[in-house]
């Protein structure tokens, strides 16, 4: 018989159990990691006198021909194998003979899987979006930078509310980005602790040093139960939490560009390489890469809930259960992937159209709460000048007019102390500059935050560079 476990069974698998078992259509993108841990695993064994130092050392070099023949595609890996680490562990037997059969001594595929796993999220997976993700807050600041004077509305309840400029608005997203990169790191951070040595469930009676591989491997650290390093799953559901924050954040941001690129506001106008046509009407340009990236937050959520679902009720330790994982995270992975790196593109190329925005900021009496502070600054209490500009207001709206072009005559009938100065006081360019409160809309306000985004990205990647890089 030709399966792992062929001691104790006397028929081969049905076939049908042999697929659905298997997991290699979706776990061989972790060969690498699972080579790399092998390579540590076989040097700790030699090193410890578990086994013979030169057949380490032919496992050694036979593990890192199989993963230079992966990678130049001399050696295919096989659909029908149960696992990568199957996988990896017959071809090494093939190749050694009885050597390659002393690899998997103190060490079981319960261990294996949760080592290679967090390894490939650190090393191949995270930086990947970490990358995306520094991309696009920073085309945002670039985009911002253009954009301190551009006047747009502000809105709550999709009611336009006070002016604030386009740059202040789309830094809202950077600070989002930016905390969302913090928890990537904070994941990292809990997932850097080794499960190897573990081994199936309850550790092992052979001498290893598992201090000894989790530094060749460049973990900060060995996880301190074997039970828990086998059977907890959590690294992946705080990454796919995190993933489905900033698909939260992506999809609000694409909800915005879906209006904004609408007749309805025309604030902004997409480069014909990121819209699509209508198969019927000619007119039409429509935002897909924004709807679809709306529509993909659903599918990463549902990504953190397999994973929540599948480990609520898993007794310890291992169960196969776990399996599942994989595919969750992956799948969450290579979404975000997709995402992120048409999205930052997109944004990049798109046209801001300022006289728009301004033409809408003009429209909706956005200008109100500045008019009732003009009169609490000239010593009016805030709630009298409030009931004062209201009434203004529903007799600009019964004139057909603005506060700007409302006579002062009118004014001084709902109080005396509005004088000529009022028209400066409410201007929109007024509204904006003088919103200088830290974090407002004001562009020297913008620009100290624009400074701390920066500043703040570059520490976030300074102790990144330096702990995490292979
Ligand atoms: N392919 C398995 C997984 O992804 C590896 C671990 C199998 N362990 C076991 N005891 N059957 O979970």
């Amino acid at each position: 018989m030709s399966m792992m476990w062929a001691g104790r069974f006397s028929k081969e698998i049905d076939s049908r159990v042999n697929d659905f078992n298997s997991s290699i259509k979706f776990d061989a993108r972790m060969y690498r990691s699972d080579i790399t841990g092998s390579v540590a695993h076989a040097h700790m064994l030699g090193e410890q006198g578990i086994i013979d130092k030169s057949e380490s050392e032919k496992i050694t070099e036979g593990l890192w021909g199989i993963l230079s023949d992966i990678d130049s595609g001399k050696l295919e890996i096989d659909p029908n194998a149960e696992d990568i680490h199957m996988f990896v562990e017959q071809v090494l037997t093939e190749r050694l003979g009885d050597t390659g059969k002393r690899l998997h001594t103190s060490r079981s595929r319960n261990d294996q899987v949760a080592t290679d796993l967090r390894h490939h999220l650190k090393y191949e997976e995270i930086p990947v979006i970490r990358t995306l993700l520094c991309d696009l807050t920073e085309t945002i600041i670039g985009i911002a930078e253009q954009h301190y004077y551009t006047v747009m509305p502000g809105y709550t309840h999709l009611q336009r509310a006070q002016p604030v400029t386009f740059a202040h608005h789309i830094l809202a997203y950077a600070q989002m980005l930016l905390r969302d990169l913090g928890r990537l790191d904070d994941c990292v951070k809990r997932m850097d602790e080794m499960p190897l040595g573990a081994c199936a469930l309850a550790g092992t009676t052979y001498p290893i040093d598992r201090n000894m591989t989790a530094a060749s491997l460049n973990f900060g650290g060995v996880c301190q139960n074997s039970l828990d390093a086998v059977s907890d799953r959590d690294f992946c559901i705080e990454l796919a939490s995190a993933f489905s924050l900033i698909m939260m954040h992506l999809s609000r941001f694409s909800e915005e560009i879906v209006m904004w690129c609408s007749w309805e506001f025309k604030f902004i106008e997409l480069d014909d390489a990121y819209s699509t046509g209508s198969s019927i009407m000619p007119q039409k340009k429509n935002p897909d890469v924004t709807e679809l990236i709306r529509g993909k937050t659903g599918r990463v959520y549902g990504d953190l809930m397999t994973l929540l679902s599948m480990m609520k009720n898993l007794p310890l330790a291992y169960n196969k259960d776990m399996q599942e994982d994989k595919e969750a995270i992956f799948d969450a992975c290579d979404t975000l992937k997709l995402c992120i790196s048409t999205f930052t593109p997109m944004l990049a190329t798109m046209t801001v159209l300022p006289d728009n925005m301004r033409r809408a900021a003009a429209k909706g009496f956005i200008n109100a709460t500045d008019c009732a502070d003009y009169l609490v600054k000239k010593g009016l209490p805030f709630r009298s000048a409030y009931k004062a500009t209201g009434s203004l207001v529903a007799r600009c709206i019964e004139l057909g007019t603005t506060l700007e072009e409302l006579p002062i005559a009118e004014y001084k009938k709902y109080c005396d102390l509005f004088d000529d100065d009022v028209y400066d006081a409410i201007s929109l360019d007024t509204c904006v500059m003088q919103r200088k409160s830290e974090g407002g809309p004001a562009p020297e306000a913008v620009a100290v935050q624009v400074e701390r985004l920066k500043a703040a990205l570059r520490a976030l990647n300074d102790g990144y560079e330096n702990k995490y890089r292979k």
